[in-house]
């Protein structure tokens, strides 16, 4: 039996990567410890998609080789995408590193933790799923009153400057039943919200003849009366968002009003070289049709700066893109080629690093803007909120996030009860662009 502790960088789905793997190793009788340093084998599960998200595992395995010479019995290894890119070349490089599993070979982490003391230096990248890649443990797999479900993994996009589709392969989706079926069992086991997660979720089940919008109303059917309050999904594809789907998040009420929709880049120019399959009025369309159905939906964007041939003009455009479309918060990126994707080899990275920086910040400022200027309007409103509990900032305030996912802050209940899961209705008094202070309205 190993102290096994995880260590996760990157998306929601590593994230729920990290879970199961803990999971299957729990299950194989090896204790999941918290403390890295009361640990015997420390798993990095690690991101590929940007330059400095390697970097960040590479020096936190630096860190650890005092200790392995310090503790010779310490085990180390990596998993997840940095791991299926360059898993093997780590091996050879860091004589530390014991073992490096891809990102559908995870589930046999059970069996490559107990070969450690044979036969060290593992590497299982393969192209095929490992069997229980999608497993649901619904008992353990819930953080207090929030559960994740993989619906499909992989992504058959070809954005040009994008690593995933090379570190986890082309999408597959799971079976809507199944999905509703992990849904139930995690609501059943005290799961009040549970998020959907896919790389590129709205075009779940598209192959089969199958929707999102389809999978929700299933999921929302399963599980009347299993104590689910609130649904939500990530990531949207702008161009896979359909009018069914936003009419569906319209209808269905645990569905939350809440879109991650990158659009990258504001220029046509950039959206044709990153190969996003629309253009800039494309894109402002499918926001039209979401407000049009949603208008308090919360909409957020991730943005790519410094993408090779990114003029100031085309800066710009993007400035102006987050400017109307007042995003409820934008995630702002440097361009990083990735080795082996189309941008990376067909176009010089060309945009000067200090240009990138500048960019960064600008948009930052401007997203920052907004994010004041919508936060300004909101004392007055009302929310529902779903309570997670005390604040972890101030004991005698209470946090929940409203369906548009507004972080809400309010004064303690009275003593003694515990309104974590509940809806409240809430009232705002104070907004920042972060934090909702409210009132309650309605407990
Ligand atoms: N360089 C910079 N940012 C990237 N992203 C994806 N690939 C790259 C890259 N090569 C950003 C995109 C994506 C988010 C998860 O990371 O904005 O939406
Ligand atoms: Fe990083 Fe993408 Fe892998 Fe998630 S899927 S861990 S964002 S490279």
């Amino acid at each position: 039996m190993r102290k096994i502790h995880i260590v996760t960088f990157g998306c929601q789905m590593n994230k729920l990567d990290s879970e199961l793997a803990a999971e299957a190793l729990a299950d194989a009788g090896h204790a999941i410890v918290d403390d890295e340093f009361a640990a015997d084998t420390v798993i990095f599960n690690t991101c590929a998609v940007r330059d400095h998200a390697e970097q960040r595992v590479v020096s936190r395995l630096a860190q650890l080789i005092p200790r392995r010479l310090a503790n010779p019995n310490l085990r180390v290894g990596i998993m997840g995408c940095f791991a299926e890119r360059e898993g093997k070349a780590l091996l050879e490089q860091l004589p530390h590193l014991d073992f490096a599993v891809g990102t559908r070979q995870f589930p046999n982490l059970p069996g490559i933790v107990d070969a450690l003391d044979d036969k060290p230096g593992l590497f299982g990248p393969d192209d095929r799923d490992a069997p229980g890649i999608h497993q649901a443990h619904p008992r353990r797999r819930h953080r207090g009153m929030h559960g994740f479900v993989s619906v499909m993994r992989g992504c058959d996009n070809r954005c040009s400057y994008c690593i995933v589709p090379d570190v986890r392969g082309g999408e597959i989706s799971r079976p809507a039943r199944e999905i509703a079926l992990e849904v139930k069992a995690l609501a059943l086991a005290g799961a009040r919200e549970v998020t959907l997660l896919g790389q590129n979720i709205d075009a779940y089940g598209k192959r089969d003849g199958g929707s999102l919008a389809k999978l929700l109303r299933l999921i929302d059917l399963e599980t009347k009366d299993s104590g689910l309050v609130r649904l939500r999904f990530v990531t949207s594809h702008p161009r896979d968002i359909t009018r069914d789907l936003v009419e569906t998040v319209a209808e269905v009420e645990r569905v939350c009003p809440h879109f991650h929709m990158p659009a990258q880049s504001g220029s046509d120019r950039v959206l044709a070289a990153m190969r996003r399959g629309y253009s800039r009025s494309e894109y402002d369309e499918k926001l039209a049709m979401i407000r049009e159905i949603l208008p308090e939906a919360g909409i957020l964007s991730d943005f790519i700066v410094g993408f090779p041939g990114e003029t100031e003009e085309d800066y710009l455009a993007t400035r102006d893109l987050v400017e109307r479309a007042r995003f409820q918060n934008s995630f702002i990126f440097k361009y990083s080629p990735r080795p082996g994707t189309p941008s990376a080899e067909t176009m010089a990275d060309d945009v000067p690093p200090e240009e990138k920086k500048r960019r960064n910040n600008d948009l930052l400022a401007a997203q920052h803007a907004v994010s004041e200027q919508r936060a300004a309007e909101m004392p007055g409103r009302r929310l529902r909120v779903l309570v997670e509990g005390v604040s972890p900032r101030d004991e005698r305030r209470w946090v929940g996030r409203s369906g548009e996912n507004h972080i809400c802050v309010f004064p303690a209940p009275p003593a003694g009860e515990d309104w974590s899961g509940r809806l409240v209705d809430l009232e705002v008094e104070r907004a920042t662009p972060l934090t909702l202070y409210c009132r309650v309205i309605n407990a």
